[in-house]
């Protein structure tokens, strides 16, 4: 099975990006993580990253057209502010998890809303990188 880890703005930049907040780890390192974590399950996956919003629409149609089992979708700053992905995330029969490094419900008001979370079937947030395994976890074992 199939399973799309879909990243959002600013997370090519990690490792650098506000260690303090979102860890040390770089994205490459959390797309090793995630590819052994999933290989460990009999799970394939199609890591991605983009800083176009329109971008992660293309790819939860294309998510949905190939028939993936999941997606894992850390939609950044785009979680706040994008009715584009909710409607997308509606749109397809595929069951989305809405995955954070940080808990965004604790930090600044404008992060508390998640147009993300209004169609996820679940939400992974506040493990730093294991919040993919959290979630990569919950798909393999039919949590959704
Ligand atoms: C984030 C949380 C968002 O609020 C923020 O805009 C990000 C990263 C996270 O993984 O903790 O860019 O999605």
């Amino acid at each position: 099975d199939l399973v799309y880890v879909l990243n959002g703005p600013n997370l090519n930049l990690l490792g650098m990006r506000e260690p303090e907040i979102y860890g040390h780890r770089t994205l490459d390192d959390i797309a090793a993580m995630v590819e052994d974590n999933a290989a460990g399950h009999g799970l394939r996956t199609e890591f991605r990253q983009t800083n176009h919003e329109g971008e992660l629409v293309d790819w939860l149609h294309e998510a949905q057209a190939l028939g993936a089992k999941a997606v894992l979708l850390n939609a950044a700053a785009y979680t706040h502010t994008s009715i584009a992905l909710l409607d997308a995330i509606k749109a397809i029969t595929v069951p989305v998890v809405e995955v954070h490094l940080s808990d965004p419900s604790t930090r600044e008001e404008f992060r508390h809303l998640s147009y993300v979370g209004m169609a996820a079937a679940m939400t992974v947030q506040g493990h730093g990188a294991d919040s993919y395994l959290i979630a990569l976890d919950a798909v393999a074992n039919g949590e959704l």
